[in-house]
């Protein structure tokens, strides 16, 4: 940090001049004194009703739900975009939420045949093909193994996919809510494997589902061995039913389609299984009419949450900017924060753990005079991949993709406050 050098410095000061920012001096005074007001404040000057009447008892509510007020803040999908909500996808409301864990009943959910709905007692999990001794594992088995506990996120290799051609949709949640960072308790797939004992010629496995989809996806042993997990719970408690419940696969860094949920079945082979199916599942469809294959590993990236379309700027002076930042390639070193759309950039101040494969929160504590606001964020990553801007990625990529979208994102916010999702030409 101390070793800034000199045109670094300059930049710094051209943006918080541009922006108008007073980011490193005494906190400005944001609420009113007391009294201070023309007219007296019924909040304060009136006994409110819960402050009259008993409130609920603690028989009310055995499972605790969020409070009546936050009843906006919910997964929301897009109608348009698919056919039918049992083959669809719904998003994480990014810009109501905050820190670093996704709150179970607020992630995306992702599926290909409705959410399956499994007795965990007639659950197994068998493991088969290039093994010397195939097993099968009930979940009670499962749970007597050496446990780990583990937080990472997952992002769908579709996330932001509608945004190749163009912004499109008109706010995080939408553009990049196809996210969760969670903990997950399991044991490693290690464990389990060991106990069957790979074959040496077992380079690939294929994972399958127990959902009417039978969804399978094929992954690398070697993969396997490093660092997947094999959960059955989530931010402390049982998995939910839409993320797999009783048991799924967590392949941190990789992208979601690979984390099998509802698993059922690994079988070892010496081969990928997409390749035996010649499918052309989760390609990236390059501008040459070649597609890259077996891209599975998520890239560096982040979002400013907050501004953004669905959370506008209210109040002039005193704001906070707020983000989340991820790589699939390990920690989030640092993240930029331009507001000026690229001209001066100003490193953000993470907060909260950083963690492998783990999502980052950023804030940027800023004032602002009612200026418009160009905001971008770029992830740099611990090998020090930095984020690209749109047209860079679109340079090598081209449009026609729907996967791996991890262009720079740009708000735009009005001199009223209102935010919008666009493009810098
Ligand atoms: N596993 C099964 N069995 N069936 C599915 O449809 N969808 C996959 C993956 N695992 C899917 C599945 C896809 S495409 C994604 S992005 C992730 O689950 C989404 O996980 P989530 O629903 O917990 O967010």
């Amino acid at each position: 940090m101390s070793q800034k050098p000199p045109s670094d410095i300059l930049d710094r000061r051209r943006f918080l001049g541009a922006a108008g920012l007073s980011a490193a001096g005494a906190l400005l005074p944001i609420a009113a004194k007391a009294g201070e007001g023309a007219k007296p404040d019924p909040a304060i000057t009136e006994l409110q009703d819960w402050n009259r009447f008993l409130g609920d008892g603690v028989d009310k509510k055995p499972y605790g739900v969020p409070s009546k007020f936050e009843k906006d803040v919910i997964r929301r999908d897009v109608s348009w975009l698919t056919a039918s909500p049992e083959s669809s996808v719904n998003f994480t409301p990014l810009h109501a939420l905050d820190g670093i864990i996704t709150p179970s009943g607020l992630c995306f959910e992702r599926h290909h045949g409705g959410v399956a709905e499994i007795d965990p007692a007639q659950h197994r999990l068998m493991i088969n093909g290039l093994v010397d001794t195939p097993m099968v594992f009930t979940m009670d088995d499962i749970k007597r193994m050496p446990r780990v506990n583990k937080v990472y996120f997952l992002e769908c290799a579709a996330n932001s996919g509608m945004e190749w051609r163009g912004a499109q949709l008109n706010g995080c949640q939408f553009t990049h809510g196809m996210i969760h960072n969670v903990m997950y308790t399991g044991v490693t797939l290690k464990t389990l494997l060991d106990q069957a004992g790979l074959k040496p010629n077992a380079k690939w496995l294929m994972l399958e589902g127990a959902d009417s989809a039978g969804m399978n996806r094929s992954l690398p042993v070697s993969k396997a061995l490093d660092d997947v997990l094999i959960a059955f719970a989530m931010n402390g408690e049982a998995l939910r039913p839409e993320n797999g419940y009783p048991l799924r696969a967590v392949i941190p860094g990789w992208q979601g389609n690979l984390w099998v949920k509802w698993l059922r079945r690994i079988e070892a082979g010496d081969m990928p299984w997409q390749a035996r199916e010649e499918t052309s599942k989760y390609t990236d469809l390059m501008p040459d009419g070649r597609a890259r294959k077996y891209t599975f590993v998520m890239d560096a990236k982040s979002v400013i949450t907050n501004p953004s379309p669905q959370a506008p700027l209210k109040f002039k002076g005193r704001n906070v900017l707020s983000g989340v930042a991820w790589s699939g390639r390990g920690t989030v070193k640092r993240v930029d924060v331009t507001m000026d759309g690229g001209r001066n950039w100003h490193e953000a101040r993470i907060d909260g753990p950083v963690m492998d494969k783990s999502m980052v929160r950023f804030y940027v504590d800023f004032d602002w005079n009612g200026q418009e606001l160009m905001l971008q964020s770029r992830a740099i990553d611990e090998t020090g991949y930095v984020q690209p801007t749109k047209a860079e990625l679109r340079k090598v990529r081209g449009v026609n993709s729907v996967y791996h979208n991890n262009g720079i994102q740009t708000w735009l916010v009005h001199p009223d406050g209102v935010t919008e999702n666009v493009e810098i030409a």
